[in-house]
């Protein structure tokens, strides 16, 4: 009876193969937060987070019953993400205030506005990104990635800085990317890329700033009782469809959505490594650290370890924003 043992043989083929798409799918979700630690009375800022990664992470802190600070530029959608926030999460504390991080002045303002209204800050998440945009300027000149993902959150921190240090636990948390590992040196002679522009480099380049900035940061905390982590999200199915899928014919994209969904996170997968360094009671005395699956990783790269190219950055970034130095 060959017939039914083609048939079988094609049976086990299926069932095996959808066992290991199961398996495969889990793997690349990454890990998940498993810490039930309830955030009431906590104030919690995100920037970006009226959509993608970010927008999950406030769901889920608001879910948690912290206040959250929806840091965003465009009012319309921002307040639309307050709205959706509320209904999703049941908690009424979820509010929207503008921050354009691509310009000082809003970074200025927001940070008084929150200076002057807050009782207390307990958690920053520095969430937002922009990612390989064609040669963009800042408000201020910079160039748009670098400004950004760097210099805006490099200003923000900063400003917040003081008021974060009053506070009895505190989490600073950087949204990176394993991008970082991609770009082997920092261009201190050319931070807005003006002599090249290519715009993933640059957008790898930024990446090393969030990671070198947390390294900095954290050596200015010891002896606080703030910490500083950077992470890695993941690579999210929202960005993808951003930045290459409007490149591809139909065929193509046919062709290539499959391996989307199995490989690429959803945001509410995304977020959880951000979840667990805001939450998890493990990492409360954490600092200088980075992430990835929702655990600690060892950087790869020489330079992302270096606390020169760290210190260099934050001089030559507090130069930039115009930030007085008082290490
Ligand atoms: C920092 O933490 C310690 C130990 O938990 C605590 O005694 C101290 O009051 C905290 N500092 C601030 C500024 O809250």
């Amino acid at each position: 009876m060959v017939g039914a043992r083609v048939k079988w043989s094609i049976g086990v083929g299926v069932a095996v193969a959808g066992v290991a798409l199961i398996f495969l799918r889990r793997h690349f979700a990454g890990g998940f937060c498993h810490s039930n630690a309830m955030l009431t009375g906590k104030t919690v800022i995100i920037t970006g987070a009226n959509t993608g990664i970010g927008k999950e992470t406030a769901i889920e802190l608001a879910k948690r019953k912290a206040k959250v600070i929806l840091a965003c530029r465009d009012p319309e959608r921002g307040r639309e993400a307050e709205k959706d926030i509320r209904v999703k999460s049941g908690s009424e504390d979820v509010v929207y205030r503008h921050l354009d991080l691509a310009s000082l002045s809003s970074v200025r303002e927001f940070s008084k506005s929150v200076l002057q209204e807050e009782a207390h800050i307990d958690i920053l998440i520095n969430n937002a990104g922009i990612m390989a945009c064609p040669q963009w300027r800042t408000e201020d000149g910079f160039e748009m990635q670098f400004g950004v993902n760097h210099l805006g959150h490099f200003l923000l921190t900063n400003l917040l800085l003081n008021k974060l240090k009053e506070s009895p636990s505190v989490r600073i948390i950087n949204v990176a990317s394993l991008g970082y590992k991609y770009c082997k040196e920092v261009k201190f002679h050319d931070l807005n890329s003006e002599k090249d522009y290519e715009p993933y480099a640059v957008y790898y380049h930024s990446k090393l700033a969030n990671v070198l900035f947390t390294r900095e940061l954290a050596r200015r905390l010891v002896g606080t009782n703030v910490t500083a982590n950077s992470l890695h999200p993941g690579v999210i199915r929202t960005e993808l469809g951003r930045h290459f899928m409007p490149n591809m014919n139909w065929f193509r994209k046919m062709l290539v959505y499959p391996f989307i969904l199995l490989i690429f996170k959803t945001p509410y997968q995304g977020a959880q490594t951000t979840i667990c360094c805001a939450v998890s009671e493990e990492l409360e005395r954490v600092s200088g650290k980075y992430f990835a699956d929702c655990q600690e990783k060892e950087l790869e790269t020489e330079i992302s370890q270096s606390d020169e190219a760290a210190k260099q950055l934050w001089t030559l970034s507090a130069k930039m924003v115009g930030l007085e130095e008082n290490s």
